[in-house]
């Protein structure tokens, strides 16, 4: 299941560390060939005997070890490696992680790896809870980092709740389920569009709605994840875009309709998921409007519908799906939407259902095709949701 995979396991010294040869066993019998970079903290945990018998590699655990062909192993390691697991993950590797410190042999491969990285934190109750190691746990997601656990139980340190590392089998089972995707899209390229629009109202105010981009960069992920090429036309979000793909950051929804327009000719497929303003300022002012005692008042112009546009330009082969937004009248406006734009799928979520679209990490979505078909789905990670989306733009493909 992972025969050619090479996997990098990052352990950091924590008790859980005891596990970590399991967890190489597990790699192994799937197939994946592992090399084990840790800290020296981590040698207190479990030893290099144990790690360097069970992986058939040499342990990276000090930068200044000679013994390595390359000098600079942190670096050629990255090169070799498909994925790379951190479990456990300390509540300091963690830290040094978000705050881009490189003082030994895990954080600085971290540093350079810049494919998928599984995180598996284990630490104290108190520890991750903690403001410090919650805001760093934020910063791990929005680099688009695959978190695994921490479980409730028992821990080490005689408390009960959040902290001890996930199974061995939980940790591998992740990294299978990773690298199941079934190539949906290979050779295919995908336009997708992410995040909210800004519209200038003066130099220092503008129009712009609560889309985090989230949902449109979990179906970039996806969409990558299974082979494609991946086109990313984004607003201004707080989250990074999935290595390998193409970003092209954009403010204004007339900029993201250029770059659209642009880029669909050389597309099979484009999914609009930014949340674009349908209307900016007549004339957004120079300088910066001064208050009164008077009212005022901005004239709105309409923007351009980019997926609309895509609608009239699409040739034959290429598959259009966009969003549906809704707080009402769901199924109906969104039909309005399918059939007006000419797209070929649109993906309802409405404001109605709890934990669902802007901002959260889950959504509730339904799938309407062109066809009539309606696939609804149960609330889910917009990770899931993507994989759904995915799933059934692919299977439009002829
Ligand atoms: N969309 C777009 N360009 C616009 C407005 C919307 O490409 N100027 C796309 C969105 O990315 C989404 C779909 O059209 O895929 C529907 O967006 P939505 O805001 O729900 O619909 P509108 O057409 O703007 O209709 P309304 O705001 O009246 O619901």
């Amino acid at each position: 299941m992972l025969q050619g995979k090479n996997i990098i396991l990052g352990i950091s010294g924590g008790i859980a560390a005891y596990k970590a040869p399991l967890i190489i066993r597990l790699l192994h019998t799937a197939g994946a060939s592992v090399k084990v970079v840790c800290t020296q903290n981590a040698l207190e945990f479990t030893t290099k005997t144990t790690l360097e018998t069970l992986s058939e590699h040499p342990v990276y655990a000090d930068v200044f070890d000679r013994d390595f062909v390359h000098s600079t192993e942190h670096i050629s390691i990255t090169d070799w490696a498909d994925l790379m697991i951190i479990a456990p993950a300390t509540g300091n590797i963690i830290g040094k992680f978000a705050s881009g410190i490189a003082d030994e042999a895990l954080s600085t491969t971290y540093m350079a790896f810049n494919g998928p990285v599984f995180i598996a934190p284990a630490m104290n109750t108190k520890m991750w809870l903690s403001k410090a190691v919650q805001d760093n746990m934020a910063e791990m997601r929005n680099r688009g980092h695959q978190i695994i656990g921490p479980d409730e139980g028992n821990l080490a340190c005689g408390y009960d709740g959040a902290g001890r590392m996930s199974q061995p089998d939980e940790i591998v089972d992740a990294v299978k389920e990773f690298f199941s995707a079934e190539s949906l899209l290979e050779g295919k390229t995908v336009l997708i569009t992410a995040g909210p629009t800004v519209e200038n109202i003066d130099p220092v105010r503008f129009l712009s709605n609560y889309s985090s981009g989230k949902m449109g960069y979990a179906i970039a992920n996806e969409a990558l994840r299974q082979g494609a090429k991946v086109v990313l036309v984004s607003g201004p979000v707080n989250i990074n875009a999935p290595a390998g793909v193409e970003l092209i950051s954009v403010k204004t929804a007339a900029e993201m309709h250029q770059v659209c327009v642009d880029k669909f000719a050389d597309a099979d497929m484009a999914i609009m998921a930014a949340a674009v303003a349908d209307y900016r300022p007549k004339d957004a002012a120079e300088k910066k409007i001064k208050k009164s005692d008077d009212e005022i008042s901005i004239t709105f112009v309409k923007n351009p519908d980019i997926l609309a546009d895509l609608g009239r330009m699409k040739k034959a082969g290429q598959i259009l799906g966009g969003f549906a937004l809704e707080t009402d009248h769901e199924l109906e406006n969104a039909k309005q939407k399918l059939h007006n734009k000419k797209a070929d799928f649109i993906v309802m979520n409405s404001l109605r259902d709890a934990n669902s679209a802007f901002g959260y990490d889950t959504n509730k979505i339904s799938v309407i095709h062109a066809s009539g078909d309606v696939k609804s789905f149960e609330l889910m990670t917009k990770t899931e949701a993507a994989k759904h989306i995915i799933k059934e733009a692919a299977a439009l493909i002829k």
